[in-house]
């Protein structure tokens, strides 16, 4: 069997990450792995039961007592906390906000890199986040960095029902001591303004083939 390989796909809010990477796991055949959305569940967790998302100590703790799981369903991998999925939930600006704080948080980055490198064990994987290629795997020869200009990605933030400040947000995330966004050595960076998603990952698997991977389009998907 193939050692699984895995693509870390990094980049600015709002920047196309989750349905590129979605749409790109599908038409390899691997899973997606969403790490936003783990910070997410930390942050909705907090908002949940009352704990202040800037008192660093506390949070740490929560992140290291919480009972949580890591489920692979559907080609995507999900943070169950007490075997629960949050799912939209997960999506407010409350939460939002609150995850950016916690993100913050050089113990919970910790914790959060663990549980993301322990996402191999469902195999190959196509990983989103900000700090996939500079802290998580930077082992790997596969980095993408996708951004988009501010008025488009804030337009696409507004289709989804959601209004925030993406430019601040993106501060607070590139400006953090701890892995703060940034683009990975190596990585390939992609400007997707006025880009399909198909387009966007025909450039990625252009660029995965002249790195060397060994991937094949999934008939269904080609
Ligand atoms: O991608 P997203 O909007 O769902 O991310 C939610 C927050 O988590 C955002 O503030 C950035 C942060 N995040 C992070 O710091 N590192 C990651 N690998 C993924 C997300």
């Amino acid at each position: 069997m193939k050692p699984p390989i895995v693509i870390a796909v990094d980049g600015t809010s709002a920047s196309g990450k989750s349905t590129t990477s979605k749409h790109l796991a599908k038409l390899l055949g691997f899973v997606y792995v969403d790490t936003g959305a783990m910070y997410r569940t930390l942050g909705w967790y907090c908002l949940k039961h009352q704990i202040d998302v800037n008192a660093e100590r506390t949070v740490a703790n929560t992140c290291r007592r919480w009972n949580t799981t890591l489920e692979c369903a559907d080609g995507q991998v999900h943070l169950l906390v007490d075997g629960v999925n949050p799912g939209r939930e997960l999506r407010t600006s409350e939460v939002s906000t609150a995850t950016s704080r916690i993100a913050a948080n050089a113990k919970v980055r910790e914790w959060m890199k663990r549980r993301q490198r322990e996402c191999l064990q469902f195999g190959s994987l196509v990983m989103e986040g900000r700090d996939i290629g500079t802290n998580v795997f930077p082992e790997t020869d596969f980095k993408y960095f996708l951004d988009a200009h501010l008025e488009e990605r804030a337009r696409r933030r507004a289709a989804e029902g959601v209004h925030e400040n993406l430019a601040a947000r993106d501060q607070q995330d590139s400006q953090r001591a701890a892995a703060p966004l940034m683009i990975a050595l190596g990585a390939k960076v992609i400007n997707n303004s006025g880009m399909t998603i198909p387009a966007t990952c025909d450039i990625i698997i252009a660029d995965l083939r002249q790195k060397g991977a060994a991937v094949e389009l999934r008939p269904a998907a080609s």
